[in-house]
């Protein structure tokens, strides 16, 4: 079956269950799962009831679409997402953001866990994503194009809306909660960097370093929604500071932090213009 079809079976089918229209979306990573507790008159579809939905198979990832009302606005929110290295195509990975896209998203908060390329940014550090750099694998817009997704060529100038990071920021000084900027580095995983690695993306100009967010945002902006990024730093790249690294330490530090996250991301929710 040809990918859009694919994509029109499960936006009909979540359609079909759902009784509110969002036009916001949150997709929460690692650890950050929790504000999906948040949403009001919830309608929760497991990925695996949704038709060409493939089911997340990490730790942390509870891998359940929600509906509901948070701060009084519809949106739908995807607790756990795809990652390339669970041995998904990039199609596969992406599938979710366009089936969003079909059921009327056009604003996107995309959220990870992430490590830390600078020792300005420390694990509980909130990141605004400025940009992102990804070197290796595949585009999710590799192949064909279809057309009803968006262009063959995709710009992207402004792909985490400086807009919306600019309202974000005014949501960050409005509850005292400090926020850095940076540029968030995709790697594929799922080891995490070697030192090199981590020393090489540092010296691009990276801030960050994750194993997710890019495939989706570049799908979002391909079909024309307006995204924000935020990365939660769990942890120090591998060799800024000599420790080895560990999934749990990262989903722990993701719980440390749920609150604020919580408390930003609701106030981010009420304060992103409806048009
Ligand atoms: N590297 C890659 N992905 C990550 C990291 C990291 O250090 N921390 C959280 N996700």
């Amino acid at each position: 079956m040809e990918q859009i079809d694919q994509v029109k079976e499960g936006t009909a089918y979540i359609e079909d269950k759902i009784s509110v229209k969002p036009r916001l979306a949150i997709v929460l990573g690692s650890g950050l799962g929790a504000l999906a507790d948040r949403v009001e008159d919830p309608v929760v579809l497991p990925y695996g009831e949704i038709p060409h939905f493939h089911t997340s198979t990490v730790q942390g990832h509870s891998g359940r679409l929600v509906t509901g009302l948070l701060q009084g606005r519809p949106v739908v929110v995807l607790q756990g997402r795809l990652h390339y290295y669970e041995g998904l195509s990039m199609a596969e990975v992406v599938f979710p953001v366009r089936c969003l896209k079909m059921l009327g998203v056009d604003k996107l908060i995309v959220t990870n866990a992430a490590g830390s390329l600078t020792p300005d940014f420390q694990p509980g550090d909130l990141m605004l994503i400025r940009d992102h750099i990804k070197l290796v694998t595949d585009s999710p817009l590799r192949g064909r194009n279809i057309d009803e997704f968006g262009p063959r060529f995709n710009d992207m100038s402004d792909p985490y809306s400086k807009e919306i990071r600019d309202l974000v920021k005014e949501c960050g000084k409005k509850l005292n909660i400090e926020l850095k900027e940076g540029v968030y580095c995709y790697m594929p995983g799922p080891s995490y960097e070697t030192a090199s690695e981590v020393r090489m993306l540092g010296l691009l100009g990276g801030q960050a370093v994750g194993m997710s967010t890019v495939p989706e945002v570049i799908t979002a902006v391909h079909g024309g929604m307006k995204v924000l990024g935020l990365s939660c730093i769990t942890n120090m790249g591998t060799g800024i500071v000599d420790q080895p690294l560990h999934h749990e330490e990262i989903i722990r530090v993701g719980e440390q932090v749920r609150k604020t996250f919580i408390t930003l991301l609701e106030s981010i929710v009420g304060a992103w213009p409806p048009n």
